[in-house]
């Protein structure tokens, strides 16, 4: 069984998508057993709570060094036994020291076909004002492990959407998340689990 904590910035639909998709039984090899928020307050911590998940937060500001914060998030995640780290959404960046400890064992999700729309500053609304701005009709999302280089890591799994006529990045953003990230994620994070990658 392994010990999964998600890492969250913003409202934690991803999480949910995970947490609802342990409930149905979907990943008999893990269980989220911790939430990891990059600022107090955010909705992703509630949603935790509602799934009884425990629920810290681990802020870049709090500590004068990015090795202090990388130090500060290992003890967090080495306290609480944990195997597998998910990245859903999580907006601060995470120093080698953190990605040495959990070598093929920290997944992101992003919101493009990597390697189009991603690197420093691609992250959230961005990618799709991108991707609409360079008007490609297929954009996706892609679930990678993670390396020392940004959104640079061995691609795990990826799913295309298409552009439709008339969209924002808004709307873009929601047809993303609902036909290709809340299904990605969840599968990939079972596959890594019962040893299939
Ligand atoms: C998701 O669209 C995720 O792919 C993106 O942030 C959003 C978080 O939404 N991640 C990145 O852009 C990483 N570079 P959520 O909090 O509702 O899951």
């Amino acid at each position: 069984m392994m010990n999964i904590a998600v890492l969250v910035s913003g409202g934690g639909t991803n999480l949910q998508a995970i947490l609802e998709s342990e409930r149905r039984g979907e990943n008999p090899n893990g269980k989220v057993t911790l939430v990891v928020a990059s600022k107090p307050g955010v909705y992703a911590l509630e949603r935790a709570k509602n799934f009884g998940v425990k629920g810290e937060v681990v802020r870049r500001k709090d500590y004068a060094t990015a090795e202090e914060f990388d130090a500060a998030l290992l003890k967090v995640l080495h306290e609480n036994n944990i195997d597998l780290v998910v990245l859903a959404g999580f907006l601060s960046v995470l120093g080698p020291s953190v990605i040495a400890a959990y070598p093929n064992r920290i997944l992101n999700i992003h919101p493009s076909l990597i390697p189009s729309f991603c690197g420093p500053g691609f992250y959230g609304l961005r990618v799709h004002e991108a991707a609409l701005a360079r008007g490609v009709k297929v954009t996706g999302a892609t679930v990678h492990f993670v390396n020392e280089v940004c959104d640079g890591g061995p691609i795990l799994l990826q799913k295309a959407v298409e552009v439709q006529p008339g969209d924002t990045p808004e709307i873009l953003q929601k047809r993303v998340m609902e036909q290709a990230e809340w299904k990605l994620l969840p599968k990939a994070i079972a596959m890594v689990c019962s040893g299939e990658v």
